[in-house]
């Protein structure tokens, strides 16, 4: 089985979760690109969606979906996103695809965070996925030297914005050995708008993909 089905099956397994009229938080990604298909060709029908990004603010709208603003929505019962690693006690590195900020403020709103993903994602330790960290652009040089001091190797994701007209530094060599304390480090350095580890507030639910059909981690 290729990732991609992978992914795919995995979102489809997401639709469990979901319940008819209500509002639901949706992510970003090719794994979220897929639950958003599936949703509306095969889901129940939702009032609303809270969108992470743009990309997929025009996904939800392109199947008639309403996009809502989180402001507007309150608290959400269910988010549905995606991951670049998890761990075993569903913590993430999330951010490949940029939207790593707006996804953590619907996580942190939401009171259920289901996470779709293939099986390759489930890592014994985070941070062989270079670490995503959106930073204010005036901070960006100054930010690279706080991560090299933390040990690990800054890299510019050039010629990429934020949907928050931010930029991203990816790290790698980083040894996470302690995810909540490397959050709470990294998200104190000035210049920083969100590291995209998910471990103060992980998962609740992973579901992975695979070859043998789609394994639940709670
Ligand atoms: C975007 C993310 C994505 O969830 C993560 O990059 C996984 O992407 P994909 O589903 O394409 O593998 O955090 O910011």
């Amino acid at each position: 089985m290729s990732a991609d089905a992978g992914k795919r099956e995995a979102a489809r397994s997401a639709l469990q979760f979901v319940e008819e009229g209500s509002i639901i938080g949706v992510g970003t990604g090719s794994t979220v690109n897929h639950f958003i298909d599936l949703l509306a060709s095969e889901g129940p029908r939702i009032k609303a969606a809270v969108s992470s990004s743009e990309a997929s603010t025009e996904r939800l709208e392109g199947h008639g979906i309403e996009v809502m603003e989180l402001n507007a929505s309150g608290d959400l019962d269910l988010y549905v996103d995606g991951a670049d690693e998890s761990n075993r006690l569903l913590q993430l590195i999330k951010g490949g695809g940029g939207a790593l900020t707006r996804e953590k403020i619907i996580a942190g709103a939401s009171r259920r965070f289901v996470c779709i993903a293939d099986r390759s994602k489930l890592v014994r330790a985070l941070g062989e996925f270079p670490l995503p960290v959106e930073v204010i652009p005036m901070a960006r040089s100054f930010v690279a030297r706080q991560l090299k001091e933390l040990g690990g190797i800054p890299n510019w994701r050039e010629n990429f914005i934020t949907d928050n007209g931010n930029q991203i530094i990816d790290v790698s060599g980083l040894t996470i050995a302690e995810p909540i304390k490397l959050e709470d480090t990294i998200n104190a350095i000035p210049g920083v708008v969100t590291v995209g580890l998910f471990a103060r507030r992980g998962a609740d639910v992973l579901l992975l993909g695979g070859e043998d059909g789609v394994e639940r981690i709670d």
